[in-house]
């Protein structure tokens, strides 16, 4: 017999959607090789790793060299001294109570967004937001979960909840049960926020119903008002029904060093075929310890010097610098008299599209007219369409130097 394929992945898109837009914008420079195309489309930081970070990333290094301090496998879940760093400054200042063993590093949020759904079983319902982070109904495909997209764009076992202009990009509720639900706060792709009464109603539900709520938490430094929780465990009872996914890629700069974390709490509970509660914390760990190695001591070391003042002061700087751009992004959008969204507690603008042009339609418009790549709403989700994704990772002087050429645009 010949070997056959795992035939859900021929149930995906023919592309992941930045791999779709990197395509389209290296076909366009080949073809227009003066252009100076400016990239505001995927999530990429622009500002080099903090001096803090670099200094420790070194001695680190240099340690791997020397036979007295070399070190070889570290721990699956991560090392001790990251992770008391993590929750002495991301949980305990919010009053939130994390055990070490709560607390696994990885090399990446995408990485664990997208494997945690494998200690689940096939069964279960997923409720994505819509437009989402494709990364969460991808992987679900991939597992078998969703059946096949139909002509709406939607997989056909999949819950979506529409997030759009009409419902302030809120998340309603979903009208039949949902098992696990995944939510990105600040929302990646519409920048928009939950505070913490809308959050609650999430974790009671899940809490009635006996969900489980994947939470990412990856743009979290970025939020700017009271009453945006930081973290869903900040809401009562979430960890008996939330895990919890954080990154050092938008805060730190280690989008191409790789390294986060995720929450497991020990409460949380999901059953097997008999009915029996199940700890899921011991599942994760258990996936970990045999598909990942853990990430690399000098990474680790490099990670934990985001948590010294000067790291502190370093990544502060970083994000009021993105969010300057946010700034200028949305009132430079707004006075072209577009509707804008987000970019005010996230480095996300999401933009309606003007009247009669599509998100790809817009793609195209300001990739010919402006040489500026953003990401159309509809690569997220058929919710996404008529909007557009603009980031404010690139350079100050590009976001200025992009706005200027976008205002020109007859549109
Ligand atoms: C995005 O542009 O949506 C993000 O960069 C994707 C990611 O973080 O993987």
């Amino acid at each position: 017999m010949p070997v056959k394929i795992n035939e859900n992945y021929l149930l995906l898109k023919s592309s992941y959607i930045f791999a779709q837009i990197n395509q389209k914008v290296n076909d366009f420079q080949e073809k227009n090789p003066d252009a100076e195309i400016i990239r505001m489309g995927i999530g990429d930081v622009t500002r080099p790793l903090p001096k803090a970070v670099i200094e420790e990333f070194h001695k680190a290094v240099d340690e791997m060299g020397s036979s007295k301090t070399f070190m070889g496998y570290g721990p699956e879940q991560g090392y001790s001294f990251l992770i008391k760093d993590i929750i002495k400054n991301d949980f305990i200042p919010r009053g939130i109570q994390i055990s070490e063993d709560e607390v696994f590093i990885s090399d990446g949020a995408k990485c664990d967004t997208g494997n945690i759904q494998e200690i689940f079983g096939l069964e279960n319902l997923v409720a994505v937001t819509d437009p989402v982070y494709p990364v969460y109904v991808e992987t679900n495909v991939m597992a078998g979960r969703t059946g096949s997209m139909g002509e709406d764009g939607r997989y056909e076992k999949l819950a979506y909840l529409p997030c759009t202009a009409e419902n302030d990009f809120v998340p309603q509720l979903p009208e039949e049960p949902v098992d696990l639900i995944y939510l990105c706060f600040p929302n990646n792709p519409t920048g928009t926020t939950l505070n913490k009464d809308q959050l609650a109603k999430w974790v009671n539900y899940a809490r009635e119903n006996k969900s489980i709520i994947l939470f990412d938490a990856a743009y979290e430094s970025y939020i700017r008002e009271d009453d945006i929780p930081h973290s869903i465990y900040e809401i009562e009872g979430a960890k008996e029904v939330a895990i919890e996914f954080h990154s050092f890629s938008k805060n730190a700069g280690f989008t191409g060093t790789r390294c986060a974390y995720t929450v497991v709490p020990k409460e949380l509970i999901a059953y097997d075929s008999e009915g029996n509660p199940q700890p899921i914390n011991p599942l994760w760990n258990r996936r970990q310890t045999t598909k990942f190695n853990g990430v690399s001591y000098p990474i680790q070391k490099a990670a934990a010097a985001v948590y010294t003042p000067e790291g502190q002061k370093e990544i502060g700087e970083s994000i009021d610098y993105y969010m300057q751009n946010a700034g200028i992004i949305r009132e430079s959008l707004i006075e072209m008299g577009l509707k804008v969204y987000g970019g005010v507690n996230s480095p996300y603008i999401w933009i309606k599209t003007p009247e009669g042009i599509s998100s790809w339609g817009f793609f195209d418009l300001l990739l010919k007219e402006a040489n500026v790549v953003g990401t159309p709403g509809v690569g997220f989700g058929p919710s996404g369409e008529g909007y557009f994704r603009i980031t404010a990772f690139n350079t100050l002087k590009n976001t200025k130097e992009a706005m200027e050429r976008i205002s020109k645009l007859s549109i």
